[in-house]
């Protein structure tokens, strides 16, 4: 049994004939567990699906690892839901963080993640997000993508976490786990010790400095990069 892990937007998505290749591999391969695994929460989860015509994966993790869904009517993983819940306080959070300049609320916040956009001064707005979050002893962690959306979640979820949850749980061994990814939000799922494969046409924050040495970085963009690094792994 293996597990695919990916990442949606312009991993999954992007090409769309390079997506149909991937999914007709994958559907001749019925070993292959397949898991979503994106910064969207569940309803935008399945617009994304449904206007990309996605096939239903077996796993749908939204919110950066903070909601894992399962199952043919996607029930929410309680156990996963309350193992995160630790040192956690949304409320507290948003109010914490108010007041620094250049943060910029998102519309929608979830119960496990606090939003933001944030255009300049990345690293002097993380750190001071770090400083605050300790004075009140919020345990933590920034995610920061493309750029433009930063997101505050609790230290023990997180894409990589997410899929470590569900892989112990299938009895996947590690390196049975093939993730990919293209952005900020990724860094995890890449670095938790599976097979990981960059794609061609990923974000400049992903780099040979903050991925471990063994990530595949695949030339061909989008959903292509993910059948080349299948083939790069051998993985089916
Ligand atoms: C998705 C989410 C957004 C988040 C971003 C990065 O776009 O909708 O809330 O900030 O992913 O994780
Ligand atoms: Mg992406």
């Amino acid at each position: 049994m293996k597990l695919l892990a990916a990442d949606i937007d312009n991993t999954l998505t992007g090409d769309r004939a390079a997506y149909q290749r991937l999914a007709l591999l994958l559907s001749a391969n019925r070993n292959v567990t397949i898991a979503y695994v994106t910064g969207r929460d569940k309803v935008q989860t399945f617009e994304i699906m449904t206007a990309e015509c996605l096939s239903e994966p077996q796993y749908a993790l939204c919110n950066v690892g903070t909601e894992i869904y399962v199952g043919s009517d996607y029930r929410r993983d309680g156990a996963w839901t309350r193992y995160i819940d630790h040192g956690w306080d949304r409320l507290e959070v948003q109010e914490a963080l108010i007041t620094i300049p250049y943060l910029f609320q998102q519309s929608r916040q979830f119960e496990f993640k606090q939003s933001y956009h944030l255009f300049q001064k990345a690293d002097i707005v993380i750190a001071e997000i770090h400083k605050r979050l300790e004075e009140i002893g919020i345990e933590h962690k920034v995610l920061y993508s493309s750029g433009t959306d930063l997101d505050v979640i609790p230290k023990r979820a997180g894409k990589g976490e997410a899929v470590d949850y569900v892989r112990k749980r299938l009895r996947i061994r590690r390196k049975n786990v093939l993730a990919a990814g293209d952005s900020g939000n990724d860094i995890g799922l890449l670095s938790a010790g599976f097979l990981a494969v960059v794609v061609g046409n990923h974000k400049l924050e992903l780099s040979t400095d903050n991925l471990p040495d063994d990530v595949y970085w695949a030339r061909e963009r989008y959903a292509g990069g993910i059948i080349e690094g299948i083939q790069h792994f051998d993985f089916l």
